[in-house]
């Protein structure tokens, strides 16, 4: 089971837990919360991409029947790019069932001649999509830069399967020349900038980073009935140079010890748990990724700082 997964982190000698339990619905409230922070650059950095490229990139996108959007959240970020793009449907996957429901009741009011469609999965399990999107041209949007959660070679990994998802020149209906309706990728990436930039992004005044950060925990909770106080744990967020990424975890604030059926995990003052890595790319890591990763070309964008990159790969 999922959950044995988590008692495996916290018994490891370095304890972690996958950012992937920051999204319950408190956790994915509080992260629409991050974006708003002053300091908190990249949601700002890529809508400012986003709309000073707008033609640009639907250009680019070409006739899109299907949207997939893997991390969709409140939708927001799809819902910018429905104008220029139109696409016919739209399939939005995130983690948080309940959230994206919730969302996508908007959205229908919001965008009625879109065929909308919620699917709850966490991407790196398999995804299967609707048979009748099988012969679709289909984009998939992965942005806001949640690529950077996974190492690299994970990353590489994620991409082939979206350059999966958005094929369909394997399906056996089609007729077209293999190439005709082959989609692509529209994806966001953070680069790598000044250090101070990138701690402060995480490290916001207000707490909102630290308050999601540490309510992981009560969702840890609530999934192995575990005893994690509040209280014995302290936020910490750096730059990892050498690794080229944001390390979040949470330290304990005393010696202790945390419980659960079954189990125990002992931790000593200052002992952390890792819980999200959040890497920074450079442009040319990152094209090459997406070449590893199988996709036959791609251009990008980016706002006037060079902080952050949309990229559209083609399959
Ligand atoms: C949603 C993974 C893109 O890495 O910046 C924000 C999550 N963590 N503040 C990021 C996050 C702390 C965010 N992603």
């Amino acid at each position: 089971m999922n959950n044995q997964s988590i008692i495996d982190g916290l018994l490891n000698d370095s304890a972690f837990i996958s950012p992937k339990y920051f999204y319950d619905a408190v956790g994915s409230r509080l992260f629409e919360l991050i974006t708003m922070m002053p300091e908190y650059y990249p949601t700002r950095s890529e809508q400012s991409v986003m709309s000073a490229h707008r033609e640009a990139i639907a250009r680019a996108l070409g006739s899109v029947d299907t949207l997939i959007d893997l991390g969709a959240g409140n939708c927001h970020k799809a819902g910018e790019l429905f104008s220029s793009v139109q696409p016919k449907n739209y399939l939005a996957i995130d983690i948080s069932g309940d959230f994206l429901e919730s969302a996508l009741v908007q959205m229908r009011k919001a965008y009625p001649d879109i065929d909308m469609r919620a699917l709850s999965a966490d991407l790196t399990q398999t995804i299967t999509l609707p048979e009748a999107m099988r012969n679709d041209r289909k984009i998939c949007f992965y942005p806001g830069s949640s690529i950077g959660n996974f190492d690299p070679d994970q990353a590489v990994g994620l991409l082939k399967k979206f350059k999966a998802l958005a094929d369909n020149s394997i399906a056996p209906q089609q007729s077209n020349p293999a190439s005709a309706k082959r989609g692509g990728l529209l994806i966001g990436v953070d680069l790598v900038k000044d250090d101070k930039i990138l701690h402060a992004a995480y490290n916001d005044e207000l707490g909102i980073t630290a308050a999601f950060n540490r309510n992981m925990l009560t969702h840890i909770n609530s999934l192995i009935s575990s005893d994690f106080n509040l209280s014995d744990w302290g936020h910490d967020a750096f730059f990892n140079q050498a690794l080229s990424r944001i390390e979040m975890h949470l330290y304990a604030r005393r010696d202790l010890v945390v419980t659960w059926p079954g189990g125990e995990r002992h931790f000593k003052s200052g002992e952390s748990i890792h819980t999200e890595n959040s890497y920074k790319y450079q442009i040319e890591t990152f094209m090459e990724m997406l070449s590893e990763a199988g996709f036959s070309e791609a251009e990008y964008w980016t706002d006037s700082q060079k902080w952050f990159a949309v990229f559209f790969a083609r399959i």
